[in-house]
């Protein structure tokens, strides 16, 4: 299979980004051709270098135009939102029709935005989770690829329900990735229900 190329965004501690790294190494078809951040202390910028894959930075108000020349030296066949937390524009999204995915902590379509694991324990909520979807102009309202959900427990705080999500997008955005790469994942399709 030929590999596809991924343009990841991030902002911060950019473990999503490692677990995709490291399912590269163990034979998923992709190859980073950028790492572009919208925060020049990110710990994934880091995590980028050691692996030798080209990083950018975003300066804090940027242009569309910059990160367009950026995805366009990239030529990616798969934009990977993995932690970036500046919204894309429409006139960036238009440009990459239907090739764009983000993670969301959240079972969405509730609680879009920030500080997702302080308002579900807020409310009391039973269960928690993370989804996949694609990106549309619509902040956080894309068509879903895949949602994971776990029950809440009363020892749960918010770092525990961050690192319970991380667990699943770590397992779950290669097997996104790879689903995509072997075209058995289109634009506002789910993921198979037997990925397991
Ligand atoms: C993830 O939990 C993702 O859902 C959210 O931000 C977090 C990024 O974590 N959008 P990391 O930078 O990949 O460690």
């Amino acid at each position: 299979m030929t590999p596809i190329k991924l343009a990841i965004l991030i902002s911060g501690e950019g473990s999503n980004l490692q677990a995709i790294i490291d399912a590269i190494a163990n034979g998923l078809p992709a190859t980073i051709t950028a790492v572009i951040s919208s925060h020049d202390k990110a710990y994934g910028l880091t995590r980028a270098e050691k692996a030798k894959i080209p990083t950018y930075v975003l300066p804090k108000h940027y242009d569309d135009s910059l990160l367009l020349s950026y995805l366009h030296q990239a030529q990616p066949d798969l934009i990977v939102l993995a932690g970036f937390m500046k919204i894309l524009t429409p006139a960036v999204i238009h440009a990459f029709n239907d090739c764009i995915i983000n993670v969301h902590p959240s079972l969405l379509p509730q609680y879009k935005g920030l500080d997702t694991h302080k308002r579900v324990l807020a409310a009391g909520d039973p269960e928690h989770g993370t989804t996949f979807h694609w990106v549309t102009a619509e902040l956080d309202a894309g068509p879903i690829i895949f949602q994971r959900r776990f029950a809440i427990t009363e020892d749960d705080d918010e770092n525990s329900l961050k690192q319970k999500v991380k667990d699943i997008e770590h397992t779950y955005y290669p097997k996104i990735i790879e689903a995509f790469a072997s075209k058995n994942l289109f634009f506002g399709e789910k993921l198979e229900k037997n990925v397991k």
